[in-house]
């Protein structure tokens, strides 16, 4: 079964790291969007991907999301179609 993706914002700080190391321990695959404003890319999971960028940035966390879901949906004929769309208009 394809295992699930899920976003951790904040998961380069203390909070959110430790937070991205339990999932990563139960076989999430983890997303981390981070501004590192306060946070370190080095207390980012080794399997986690880090994005950065601010939880306020609307057009960035619409495109992480869309990418989720296309990754999520492999068989959706029309997610990959989504992300490019949006890609290209960006
Ligand atoms: N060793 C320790 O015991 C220790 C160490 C650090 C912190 N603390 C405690 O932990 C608490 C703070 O931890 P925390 O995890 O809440 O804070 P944090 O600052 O460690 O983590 C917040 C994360 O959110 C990110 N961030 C902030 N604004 C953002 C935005 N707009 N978009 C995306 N990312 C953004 C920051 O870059 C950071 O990585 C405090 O109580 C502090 O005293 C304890």
């Amino acid at each position: 079964m394809k295992k699930q993706t899920i976003l951790v914002t904040g998961g380069a700080g203390f909070v959110g790291s430790v937070c991205v190391e339990l999932l990563v321990a139960q076989g999430y695959q983890v997303i981390v969007l981070d501004n590192l404003q306060t946070g370190n890319r080095r207390a980012v999971h080794p399997k986690a991907r880090l994005v950065r960028g601010s939880i306020g940035n609307a057009r960035l966390l619409q495109r992480v999301l869309l990418a989720m879901l296309a990754h999520a949906n492999t068989g959706h004929p029309g997610a990959r179609e989504l992300v490019t769309a949006f890609s290209s208009t960006t």
